[in-house]
């Protein structure tokens, strides 16, 4: 069975079964902070199976993406290695939420595997969680014998997602590759059964059976008991495909194929490990760039460039040095590309991503080597952890090649001091997105629980009466406030939240101001308060009069409505691969970073800029219309790249310059943004840019800045706007001209100075001249030692400038049995001092307290 087949099947079974068909979540979990990536089908059911979200089914079925590398389940270092292991993969699924429980659950599992997938049942055995008799009585019921059924711990046979969130007991299924493929000599140890010959039997499907959820503060029942299973589909494909590795199925062999063409060398051992790796770790690349995370040295990013910096080594160890890796990415989406359209649309970026990473990293490999070289001379037993971690962390340099490159010449390697360095790091990258903790999250769920949903009415409005539900002392005079609805726009997509003021209704007096507006989580909006020092506290349930600072509100709707505009102008004079990767939208400025390869031209921004001016003159109306997700995409919104949208979104035009999913607050026609300007074009991490720019009386004032520093350098030069750079420029070449004048007579009159000062050389034992001078001037030695070479064909001289606390020294000589570095070490011996050099030229420098000593020993030596 093919594997896009293998989907379909299990899907129509579902279906049948009264399971809606739902599409993959993104690759970065949505609202989860906890969790690195998806790496279970159940994470986007998280809140409904506890209870938190109301479920539109109450079956689903999906194929799931999953990336397990770092977080809990990470199986990165497994990766091909074994014959089951992979960075990312797609896990078939069906759940119930609150429906059918365990009966059902084994009974459409057992039926998928042996009628619809006609699994020979000799084959599959099954594991339970030994506290759990029911499921292995259910397993009995079908048929399956005894001695089939394995029960096992906690270990094997409970399953959570990550440290807290829904968990039960599961029912795990093998599939016995046979025989010829068991562990040689394998017998289960203590607390062992033969499932754990985990070469032979590999476990196919788990059905979780969700009971509970584990809290900071404890576990506790889940408000229904549910059902979340999880199939690998490269598994399941390797079974019905009769192979035993998953890389030989056709999930992966149009990709190894390729890369065989590529290396121009055979998938076979000892190389078929580098293209297994390189077969897994182009689909993870692929699709966690098409999913928007961008390479970098933090968090995602930071995992994804490992990922990627692995594939390009081990493409570099079949013979490939050009990057090559990302030719692959088309191949990748022959194979996925019709389950996850979604990611299809960004193609070209990741390709481009990919191979900005492979021109950096094949360099990396290079100056990596010469890093480990030296190391060697430092110390020529081994690496120390630090090194091993500097290597690592700083030239990228994968681990297993160290280890390897060590191991080959038998040298140590300081496993155990890399680890804790290794550790420290990985904390720090976890707490990038950490950030918000989950107890914080966790709180703010209750607080919401407690005050109902907030209630937005500041598009069309700056004002409100709204009623306080919930106020929470912070610290001095400042609280953290909830009403029922509120004006306040909370931050996100960029845009900063709204500041302004609380009034007292009945008196129409201000009694503090709200200084920051937030959403932790959805529809929850917490006002930052600071209470006037004359006013008394604000009481729960009363109404007060909310204000937003509509000059403040004004610019930044300004700036926001630019942003659009520029991205798409960027897209327009760049090209499709443009995606915003990050923005910030405040009264005073925009800042937007999007993915594009290298620096824009002059004339690019002079394009971007003449095209947001323009459409800002065409005064295009702005409307804001509120539609299902669908219909937005196909009416060509451009989806902001990771962001998070519900099915319904709110969709903003700007004639028909502009269209995107926005939930900011904007302008109602794009002439009021007044003017746009470009402040700055940088680099913010490798394939990704950042522009900053003002509008309206920003951009006023910025410009007028510009043309007084203009004014102040036609008043210097005397002259008008249009002759005053041609006057710049002439006056840096004039400077130019007499700063070589200048050199050219200094060294003409050095000549003349020092033309005596090799007039009457010593003669050495070997008949030969010698000059040791010292000199007081501050010019360059070797030119000056050249003047007595000018003079002479052989000899020896010794120039020493006596200025510092460390004369510098060159010695240089054509003599035929001087060694200039010899020498310079046997002066240091008396002298102490730094330098070396070869036999015909050597420099250094002596400490000033030693010269007369120094020259006495060189007279002494050059003299013989
Ligand atoms: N959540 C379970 C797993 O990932 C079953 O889907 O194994």
């Amino acid at each position: 069975m093919k594997s896009s087949d293998i989907r379909k099947e299990f899907c129509n079974y579902y279906s049948k079964h009264g399971h809606q068909k739902l599409s993959s979540s993104g690759l970065v979990p949505e609202n989860d902070p906890t969790l690195l990536f998806a790496n279970a089908g159940m994470n986007q059911f998280k809140d409904i199976f506890t209870g938190k979200q109301k479920p539109a089914f109450n079956r689903a079925v999906t194929i799931q993406k999953c990336v397990r590398a770092g977080g809990k389940h990470n199986d990165l270092e497994n990766v091909g290695f074994t014959a089951r292991h992979h960075t990312f993969f797609e896990m078939l699924g069906n759940f119930s939420f609150g429906d059918y429980f365990k009966e059902e659950a084994i009974v459409y599992a057992w039926d998928v595997l042996t009628k619809l997938f006609k699994i020979d049942t000799s084959r599959l055995y099954f594991t339970t969680h030994y506290s759990d008799t029911d499921a292995a009585l259910l397993w009995k019921k079908l048929g399956v014998q005894e001695n089939r059924i394995f029960q096992k711990g906690d270990k094997d046979n409970f399953w959570e997602m990550g440290e807290f969130g829904p968990c039960g007991p599961c029912s795990e299924i093998y599939y016995d590759h046979g025989e010829q493929y068991a562990i040689k000599n394998f017998k289960p140890g203590p607390g062992q059964d033969i499932l754990d010959d985990d070469q032979r039997y590999v476990e196919i499907w788990n059905l979780v059976f969700m009971q509970y959820e584990k809290k900071p503060e404890g576990r506790f029942d889940l408000p229904k008991p549910s059902i979340d299973t999880g199939a690998g589909l490269e598994r399941i494909a390797s079974v019905l495909q009769g192979k035993y590795w998953n890389y030989d199925t056709d999930l992966f062999m149009p990709i190894i194929s390729q890369t065989e063409e590529l290396v121009s060398k055979k998938y076979d051992s000892p190389l078929a490990t580098s293209f297994r790796v390189i077969a897994d770790h182009i689909r993870s690349a692929t699709m966690l760039i098409t999913d928007g995370v961008i390479p970098s040295n933090e968090g995602r990013g930071y995992v994804l460039r490992r990922i990627l910096r692995r594939a390009i080594r081990h493409f570099n160890s079949l013979g490939k040095t050009d990057p090559s890796l990302y030719k692959l990415v088309p191949t990748v989406f022959k194979i996925l590309g019709e389950e996850y359209p979604q990611n299809l649309s960004n193609i070209s970026l990741a390709e481009k991503l990919i191979k900005i990473e492979e021109e950096k990293f094949l360099t990396t490999l290079q100056i990596g080597l010469k890093f480990f070289e030296d190391a060697l001379t430092v110390n020529p037993k081994g690496l120390s952890g630090k090194e091993i971690f500097k290597l690592y962390d700083t030239y990228g340099f994968p681990t297993d090649l160290t280890e390897i490159l060590c191991k080959e010449r038998s040298l140590s390697f300081d496993a155990p001091g890399f680890e804790k360095l290794m550790q420290e790091r990985k904390d720090e990258s976890r707490k990038t997105w950490k950030a918000v903790g989950q107890i914080d999250l966790e709180e703010y769920y209750k607080i919401r629980d407690l005050t109902g949903e907030t209630q937005f009415c500041g598009y069309g409005s700056l004002k409100s009466e709204s009623q306080l539900k919930f106020s929470k002392h912070v610290e001095d005079d400042l609280y953290m406030l909830i009403f029922d609805n509120t004006p306040f726009y909370a931050e996100s997509g960029g845009q900063v939240g709204d500041v302004g003021s609380v009034v007292d209704l009945k008196t129409m007096q201000e009694i503090g101001t709200i200084i920051d507006t937030q959403k932790p989580i959805d529809n929850l909006f917490v006002h930052y308060f600071r209470l006037n020092s004359s006013a008394k506290q604000l009481d729960i349930n009363a109404k007060y009069g909310l204000v937003v600072r509509s000059d403040l509100r004004v610019l930044t709707a300004r700036n926001h409505s630019a942003t659009h505009l520029l991205q798409s102008a960027l897209m327009n004079v760049l090209g499709d691969h443009v995606k915003q990767a990050g923005s910030i939208v405040t009264p005073d400025r925009l800042r937007f970073d999007f993915t594009h390869p290298q620096g824009l031209n002059a004339d690019e921004i002079r394009k971007v800029e003449e095209i947001v001016n323009e459409q800002i003159s065409n005064n295009l109306s702005v409307s804001a219309q509120i539609m299902q997700k669908k219909d937005a995409v196909a009416a060509g919104a451009t989806a902001l790249f990771g962001e998070k949208y519900g099915d319904e979104v709110r969709v903003l035009k700007m004639g028909d310059f502009s269209i995107e999913l926005c939930g900011g607050t904007h302008i109602t026609n794009t002439g009021d943004i007044g003017l746009f300007t470009i402040v700055s074009e940088s680099s913010l991490a490798s394939g990704v840019r950042r522009i900053e720019a003002v509008t309206s009386i920003g951009a006023y004032q910025y410009l007028k800045h510009r043309s007084e520093l203009l004014k102040g350098i036609e008043q210097h030069y005397n002259t008008n706007q249009e002759a005053v750079l041609d006057r710049v420029l002439s006056s840096g070449h004039e400077l130019r001209d007499l700063r070589k004048q200048y050199s050219d007579l200094l060294n003409h009159f050095n000549q003349l100075k020092f033309q005596s000062l090799f007039e009457n050389p010593k003669i050495s034992a070997k008949n030969e001249p010698y000059s040791i001078v010292t000199i007081n001037d501050d010019i360059d030695l070797r030119k000056l030692s050249d003047t007595f070479f000018d003079r002479y064909n052989n000899g020896t001289v010794v120039i020493v400038k006596t200025i510092g606390d460390l004369f510098p020294v060159i010695l240089r000589s054509k003599a035929a049995n001087f060694d200039c570095n010899s020498c310079l070490k046997e002066l240091f011996k008396i002298s102490g001092g730094r330098g070396g050099g070869k036999k015909d030229m050597a420099q250094g420098s002596v400490p000033a307290s030693k010269i007369e000593e120094s020259i006495n020993f060189l007279n002494n030596y050059i003299s013989k």
